[in-house]
């Protein structure tokens, strides 16, 4: 049966827009908090097949959305490289020993022996694809090089990413080092998330906008095309979707052999459309925080389908959903982005 997703990130005209949500998994579902709580912590959730795959079709059967996210972190891969990785509560994600140094850099774990200790993120893959229904694509998906760097050296999420910005205009060839091993483990993994099942691949740079334009294409987009250029080459049917958050300014910059730009709810959807509309399909990008107010939502989504009428689109938020937003109102976008756009 083909999927009315797959078939809109590849620009195919479709009989609605399909939608779906960045963190459509997570703590605003009852249901998640419950599944959340028996595994005890996030980690072992992610650990857990049955569990994360239990998480991942939650949001399908609540809100019918038209593809599923699988369930896990961007913070399993240095995990698996070798770093300690602990959520602490009202913290997010630390890691006790940042790698700072060539010693430290050389004790991780790369390619296929970090990729391969992924394994339960694939047999979750695999798990997913046996319950999800034939018309909805499972999305897989991965950090961004940089995205992922920025912890590994920060060692937690940071506001001002000092450690990494020294490194870059310091220490360079550390950064492309630290960087290009990233690279070939992603590369691998989610080349193993496709040969488990996978339909569709995001790769999520959420920091994008911490670094100026030249050092942006030089740190993180690069290895974005350098990715999307590997999967493309071997597995063209599999549309690859990019979410670099924030960076409106650098889209007269942006090319590479990836499928879909997700639009984050910064940037101007016509801004987006302007630059990038011909050559890719476009995702997104309602502001998270409308979630809070039907007319809020009501406003944007129609606002967005008029811009983006002509179609090559996918509904989405321009960021995640946030922990406390009422089921209700989720509900209400998803089902109003379908009926707007029917064609
Ligand atoms: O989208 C989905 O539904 C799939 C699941 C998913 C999670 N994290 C689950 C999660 C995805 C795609 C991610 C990606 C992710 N993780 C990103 C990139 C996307 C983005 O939002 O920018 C980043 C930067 C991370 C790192 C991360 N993981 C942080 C900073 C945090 C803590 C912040 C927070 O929201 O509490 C996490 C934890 C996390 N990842 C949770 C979930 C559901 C909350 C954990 C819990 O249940 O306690």
């Amino acid at each position: 049966m083909s999927k009315i997703f797959v078939d809109a990130c590849f620009g195919k005209e479709t009989p609605y827009t399909p939608v779906w949500m960045m963190r459509q998994a997570g703590r605003y579902l009852p249901e998640y908090q419950e599944v959340r709580s028996e595994a005890g912590s996030f980690l072992n959730l992610c650990h857990d097949p049955q569990k994360a795959c239990e998480v991942t079709l939650q949001p399908v059967r609540r809100l019918d959305v038209d593809a599923a996210i699988l369930f896990s972190d961007i913070l399993v891969i240095p995990n698996e490289m070798g770093m300690q990785l602990d959520f602490v509560e009202g913290e997010g994600p630390v890691f006790e020993k940042p790698i700072r140094n060539q010693e430290a850099l050389e004790a991780l774990r790369t390619g296929e022996d970090a990729a391969k200790r992924l394994h339960y993120v694939y047999e979750t893959i695999e798990l997913i694809k046996k319950e999800l229904s034939d018309d909805k694509a499972l999305i897989g998906f991965t950090g961004a090089p940089w995205t992922l760097v920025t912890y590994m050296i920060e060692g937690q999420g940071s506001k001002t990413y000092t450690i990494c910005k020294k490194l870059i205009y310091t220490e360079p060839e550390f950064m492309h080092e630290i960087l290009s091993k990233v690279t070939e483990v992603v590369k691998l993994y989610l080349e193993k998330q496709i040969q488990a099942g996978v339909d569709v691949v995001q790769i999520f740079d959420s920091w994008a906008a911490a670094l100026e334009k030249s050092k942006y294409m030089e740190f993180s987009w690069f290895y974005i095309k350098e990715i999307a250029s590997y999967l493309k080459s071997k597995y063209p049917h599999i549309p690859i979707i990019v979410f670099p958050k924030g960076i409106p300014a650098y889209l007269d910059e942006i090319d590479g052999e990836f499928d879909v730009f997700g639009v984050d709810w910064s940037t101007p959807m016509a801004l987006a459309k302007h630059y990038l509309g011909d050559r890719y399909v476009l995702q997104g990008n309602m502001e998270p925080c409308r979630l809070y107010s039907k007319e809020a939502t009501y406003e944007c989504v129609t606002s967005i389908a008029n811009t983006m009428r002509k179609g090559r689109h996918i509904f989405n938020l321009g960021h995640g959903i946030l922990p406390d937003v009422p089921v209700e109102n989720a509900q209400y976008f998803v089902n109003l982005c379908k009926e707007v756009s029917q064609r």
